[in-house]
């Protein structure tokens, strides 16, 4: 059955949903306050990088439309979605404004029963929260559900319309009917549980998987210091079902807009209640380090070769994204503005993001790989574009000074660069 919905918010996750939804037949209400960001969306302009989502909107654009007048959109639709931001504070808590904002504002606007579906991630027991706040202004009947969302940029709508599960924390009966029948032509295990475990599922899912990126990155750590290979060594412990193979990729560590901001949004949840949780400060120190200990080798080749020109691959925080926020590759260039190198940097999407993230000092964006490379001392790549795996490295390492090239994320073979003539370093690869 055709589901009239509104979103509120259109960033990442609220445009994603809303044009995956009004994909699956539902009637979709997008607010949000910037004016502009909604005069664009209106024509069809879409201000993030997401493959497909440009087509998928033209495709179902009878089904979507965007509005700043929440009052309007609320009044419509049957079920709300929450899809605001929910940054790091500067304290590393969680910052509710956002959220806490446009609860206010729904509760405000209530008349009749509406399902109000928190997708944003939020501390444990803001359900609850938000029952209490809805209650102040509205004293009719509503339903509140946590509905995460466990989008990948990059790959958002594969995950949003093929998802390993959905997970729905909903304690009316009715709010359950309609949530399982919004995603009724979606065909994986649908996880029906209490609202405060279904906000714990998301901050669980990806902290643990932040845990095995800093777990395989610790191996590849003894892997340098005794001579083993990272890449077997995570193939053959992958292949146990009870490990699996995913997200054991060794590297300089994670980024985005996700894990960090969610290892410690469940630290501080975790604190809160007077616990300590050991094991995930332990990840986010891993992380912290692996990009330092880069550095540290960046330095060490620099100064064995008296070189000082750096050129740098990647920027964003992983492949197919201009998205920089918490990028390794920002980390890395930061810590070595701090010395007089000279920095040549490339990315086929990300430079402008990466522009406002960085100072300008000793710095120089360049259009391609190519002319980014030129006469480098160290080649260091840090995002593995796929482009960079097409690429003539012959051609490479004849337009460098001299043919340092220190991969932080495994994407060529260690034989192959030697042969071409490379001094190759990799992450925990002997
Ligand atoms: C993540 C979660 O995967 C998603 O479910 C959640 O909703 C949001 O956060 P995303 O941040 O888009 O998605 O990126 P992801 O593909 O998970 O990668 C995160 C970071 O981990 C990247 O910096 C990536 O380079 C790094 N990574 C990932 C590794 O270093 N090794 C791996 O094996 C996998």
């Amino acid at each position: 059955m055709q589901r009239k919905i509104a979103i509120i918010g259109t960033g990442y996750v609220g445009l994603t949903t809303g044009v995956c939804l009004a994909h699956l037949g539902h009637k979709i209400t997008c607010v949000d306050k910037n004016k502009n960001k909604v005069r664009k969306l209106k024509k069809g302009i879409i201000p993030i990088y997401e493959p497909g989502l440009n087509e998928i909107l033209k495709k179902h654009q009878r089904n979507i439309e965007f509005t700043t007048n929440l009052k309007n959109a609320v009044n419509k639709s049957e079920v709300i979605f929450i899809t605001v931001g929910t940054p790091s504070r500067k304290d590393r808590d969680i910052d509710m404004t956002y959220f806490k904002r446009a609860i206010n504002e729904v509760a405000n606007l209530l008349k009749e029963y509406k399902v109000i579906v928190n997708k944003s991630t939020v501390p444990v027991s803001t359900g609850d929260w938000t029952k209490k706040e809805i209650k102040k202004y509205y004293k009719g009947d509503f339903a509140v559900v946590s509905n995460p969302e466990f989008l990948r940029e990059g790959s958002a709508l594969k995950d949003f319309l093929g998802p390993d599960r959905i997970v729905i924390g909903v304690e009316d009966k009715k709010a359950k009917n309609i949530m399982l029948d919004i995603y009724s032509s979606i065909k994986t295990p649908k996880i029906i549980t209490d609202i405060r475990s279904a906000e714990l599922i998301k901050y669980a899912s990806n902290a643990f998987l932040a845990t095995k990126i800093s777990f395989i990155n610790e191996i590849a750590t003894i892997c340098e210091k005794t001579g083993g290979d990272i890449e077997k060594v995570a193939e053959g412990i992958g292949y146990d079902k009870r490990i699996g193979k995913h997200f054991l990729k060794a590297g300089i560590g994670f980024g985005g807009s996700c894990f960090p901001k969610d290892i410690d949004g469940l630290i501080k949840i975790a604190d809160k209640k007077n616990y300590n949780f050991r094991l995930l400060k332990a990840v986010s120190l891993v992380n912290k380090n692996q990009q330092k200990n880069f550095v540290r080798k960046i330095k060490k080749i620099l100064k064995k070769i008296n070189g000082d020109t750096i050129c740098i691959w990647g920027l964003s925080f992983k492949p197919n994204t201009d998205d920089v926020r918490k990028s390794p590759a920002i980390e890395i260039i930061k810590r070595l503005q701090k010395t007089n190198y000279k920095i040549r940097v490339y990315d086929p999407i990300a430079i402008e993001n990466a522009k406002r993230e960085l100072s300008l000092k000793n710095i120089k964006f360049y259009k391609s790989a190519f002319e980014a490379v030129k006469n480098s001392d160290v080649l260091v790549l840090v995002t593995e574009w796929p482009e960079f795996s097409e690429i003539d490295m012959k051609k490479v390492k004849n337009l460098m000074r001299r043919p340092y090239f220190l991969d932080g994320r495994n994407q060529f073979e260690p034989k192959k660069m030697k042969k071409l003539g490379f001094y190759y370093q990799s992450i925990g690869r002997g």
